[in-house]
């Protein structure tokens, strides 16, 4: 399978600690993963325009890093978000790239999807599981695994094993 995941992270910490485990698991299963570090990327909101589904014909009427997402997103069997939590939800960087999604509505080929999410806190995973949730309806991708670390078990060994486990079966 290719894989694309998308890290919602600005920085290289807990939610990349996840991703690192994803991939090795993911990649020693044989798969192919790319991991598009959206957080670090200068993705601007939709503007809502609706060039994409006219003239533009799925091309979105902004041009930046948003541009290296979607090939990605197009060509991957398999969808990962990853993000830390703020403030109840995604990053603004990977919500951006979510929306900017817009402009082909869906992944082409995507059959599975998982989510990676990183906290401070419990019970803080409320926006995020409904921005998911509402995307695996949405585009009628299979969930395959949702994960979540709070505080203290962000980059624990038990943590990479499990997250490790799950790629690895994929
Ligand atoms: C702007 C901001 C908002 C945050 N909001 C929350 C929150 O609502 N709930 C929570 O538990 N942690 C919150 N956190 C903490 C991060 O989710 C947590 O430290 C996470 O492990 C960071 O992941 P990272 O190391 O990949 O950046 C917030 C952190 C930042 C910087």
């Amino acid at each position: 399978m290719k894989i694309t995941v998308l890290n919602g992270s600005p920085r290289k910490m807990n939610t990349t600690f996840m991703v690192d485990a994803f991939v090795k698991g993911a990649e020693e299963a044989g798969h192919t993963v790319e991991v598009i570090q959206v957080g670090k990327m200068k993705i601007a909101g939709c503007l809502a325009c609706e060039y994409c589904h006219g003239k533009g014909e799925g091309q979105c009427v902004q041009k930046d890093d948003m541009e290296k997402v979607i090939p990605a997103l197009q060509d991957c069997d398999m969808l990962v978000f990853a993000s830390p939590i703020y403030y109840f939800g995604m990053t603004a960087q990977i919500s951006a790239a979510i929306q900017r999604m817009y402009s082909v509505l869906k992944p082409a080929k995507a059959t599975k999807a998982a989510i990676l999410l990183s906290s401070l806190s419990p019970n803080v995973y409320v926006g995020a599981f409904g921005t998911y949730k509402g995307i695996l309806g949405f585009t009628g991708i299979e969930d395959a695994g949702i994960f979540t670390a709070k505080d203290p078990e962000n980059s624990t060994e038990d943590l990479a094993k499990t997250i490790y486990d799950f790629a690895k079966g994929l």
